[in-house]
């Protein structure tokens, strides 16, 4: 069944492979960016037939244009994420925190399922251990402190909410390490833990669009990962 989606970091790298899954999937899509010219060039015709809708402001003054549609969406998908080694502050913790309160607004039925993504700088106890992914974790720390502040305050606000007695709201946070673009089969997502059950530590654009975008089309009863960070990671196999 088409589902509405509003899809955060629309204009990035997996975003656009995201939206254009998504429209190919017969969803209605809202997709959110500073600057969404790419989208604008490549949806024309989905722009003039009303199945996208785009949404371009810095990220703080999103608040305002999303808190009178929240309401609309079967899911919010957010890959928003620090892109630069000189990135600083908190607003995307802020945004997901903000967010949260927001879908706890509408009445309970109404809630989208908020799927985002971060990095595995965000450990999760279930984890195994895998040297290259420690390495790789104090590497970003190392060269990009700024970015894992960002991803340290998310992981806060979404381990606020797992440890809390709250379950009215249905969130994911998959947990990404390298993300590419190899062309591989997009059917190939999988999620689970770090060194555990198959777990590599790549994955592709298109494989995290279609694993995002089945998780949202999926029935509340049918979520598995709700209030949960599972791993995320794609199949290797060309
Ligand atoms: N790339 C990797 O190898 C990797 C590894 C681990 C985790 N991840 C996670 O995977 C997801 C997708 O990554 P990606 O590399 O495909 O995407 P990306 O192109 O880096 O996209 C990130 C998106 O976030 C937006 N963004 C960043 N800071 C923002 C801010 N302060 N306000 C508004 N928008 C902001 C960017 O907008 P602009 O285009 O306007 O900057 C962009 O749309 C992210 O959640 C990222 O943290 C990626």
């Amino acid at each position: 069944m088409p589902k509405n989606l509003l899809i955060l970091g629309g204009s990035g790298k997996s975003g656009v492979q995201i939206v254009k899954l998504a429209l190919e999937r017969g969803h209605k899509v809202t997709a959110y960016g500073r600057n969404t010219s790419n989208l604008k060039e490549d949806h024309a015709s989905a722009l003039s037939d009303g199945s996208l809708t785009l949404i371009e402001s810095e990220i703080t003054s999103l608040r305002e244009k999303l808190s009178p549609i929240l309401g609309q969406f079967d899911a919010i998908i957010s890959v928003l994420g620090p892109n630069s080694l000189s990135y600083t502050g908190t607003e995307i913790a802020q945004l997901y925190e903000w967010l949260l309160s927001e879908l706890r607004q509408l009445p309970a039925g109404q809630r989208p399922y908020l799927l985002l993504t971060s990095t595995q700088s965000i450990v999760d106890p279930e984890d195994g251990f895998d040297l290259f992914t420690k390495i790789h974790i104090f590497f970003i720390m190392t060269i990009a402190p700024g970015a894992r502040r960002e991803t340290l305050a998310i992981k806060d606000v979404f381990l606020k909410e797992a440890k809390s007695q709250q379950d009215d709201v249905d969130w994911t946070v998959g947990r990404l390490n390298l993300l590419k673009d190899s062309g591989l089969p997009i059917e190939g997502g999988k999620a689970g833990y770090v060194a555990k059950n198959g777990w590599i530590s790549t994955m592709d654009r298109a494989q995290l669009a279609y694993w995002l975008i089945r998780e949202a089309e999926k029935e509340p009863a049918e979520r598995e990962w709700v209030r949960k960070m599972p791993a995320l990671w794609g199949d290797n196999v060309v």
